[in-house]
């Protein structure tokens, strides 16, 4: 979440030496000093968590998330590196709806990976410990504030999809082809350049149905707590070429390569992730069930004979 750091970024990008914050404390505040100037950062409410599969309580009342206009095609997105990440920003034509009946609008997007010392991982939520190679976040808002801006202080203000990534050698996934290539046109931070021709809910799992959601925080200072989180189950796939591109694409305030931009996962105290899928410790028939739901819809099928194509 670079959610306010990116308005201020922007905002002072000429004068803005320093970060405010950092997570190794090479460059600014280190994560574990973020309360000493963030007091919310401390809070009992924080995200990323693990996700204990075993804990996770099923609720059969949780219904898909209602997604509308993710699939639009044509559109032009701006993407800035802010310093921390590289962001999209987002339309607010793309809305999703929650089982209670809120309505939250998009309003960016942008990337946690990892990459240092040959390390692949840096999602921020992880899996029974286990860290996937990216996580993206969809920052939404909650439609009865109307703008972002007057929703990011309010205690239901925001909702955020995150998207966990993992890497198959050699299954290139072109949906992502777009946006790896205009990352050499936001190499230095304060760029923006505008990609085309993406289509966001490509980018997306194959399954959006099934999700783990709880109540956290936003995962950069100032560290609110407001935010709804929705974790799909299911991941996106790209290739080791594709994520070691996205490692060394694009450079901080003092021209130094950003690498693991990611929080340590914060105690889940009184809180409870719910899912809308039971937990089924049997991995391998979740995964046949997942090819059977994707070979059911055309685009997905067309993903998976191009993976075949590759691994032979
Ligand atoms: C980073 O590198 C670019 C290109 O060489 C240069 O224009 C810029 O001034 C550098 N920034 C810093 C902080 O060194
Ligand atoms: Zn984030």
């Amino acid at each position: 979440m670079r959610v306010l750091v990116s308005v201020v970024s922007l905002f002072f990008l000429g004068i803005q030496a320093l970060s405010e914050w950092s997570y190794s404390g090479d460059d600014g505040l280190e994560e574990s000093r973020w309360p000493e100037k963030y007091p919310s950062c401390g809070g009992e409410r924080q995200s990323p968590i693990d996700v204990k599969r075993r804990e996770v309580h099923f609720s059969s009342s949780l219904l898909p998330l209602h997604m509308v206009n993710y699939e639009e095609e044509g559109l032009e997105l701006s993407m800035t590196n802010n310093g921390h990440t590289v962001q999209i920003t987002l339309p607010n034509t793309m809305s999703m709806r929650d089982s209670d009946g809120t309505v939250y609008r998009t309003k960016q997007m942008h990337f946690h990976w990892g990459g240092r010392d040959s390390e692949i991982s840096g999602s921020e939520h992880t899996i029974d410990g286990m860290r996937h190679a990216i996580e993206i976040h969809l920052v939404h808002f909650n439609e009865k504030y109307e703008t972002y801006e007057k929703a990011v202080d309010q205690p239901d203000g925001l909702a955020v999809m995150a998207v966990l990534v993992k890497v198959e050698d050699y299954t290139e996934n072109d949906y992502y082809s777009t946006f790896i290539s205009e990352l050499e046109n936001v190499k230095y931070t304060g760029q923006t350049t505008t990609l085309r021709n993406v289509n966001i809910r490509n980018m997306l799992p194959g399954d959006i149905r099934h999700y783990y959601t709880y109540q956290g925080s936003l995962t950069t200072p100032p560290c609110t707590e407001n935010v709804k989180w929705f974790v799909f189950q299911d991941s996106a796939t790209i290739s080791k070429a594709q994520a070691e591109r996205i490692e060394n694409a694009v450079m901080d305030h003092h021209n130094q390569t950003i690498r693991n931009g990611y929080r340590r996962t914060q105690p889940l105290h009184n809180r409870v992730v719910e899912a809308n899928f039971p937990y089924s410790p049997d991995e391998v028939s979740k995964n046949h069930f997942y090819m059977h739901e994707k070979i059911s819809h055309g685009l997905k099928l067309k993903k998976i004979k191009k993976k075949r194509n590759h691994s032979h």
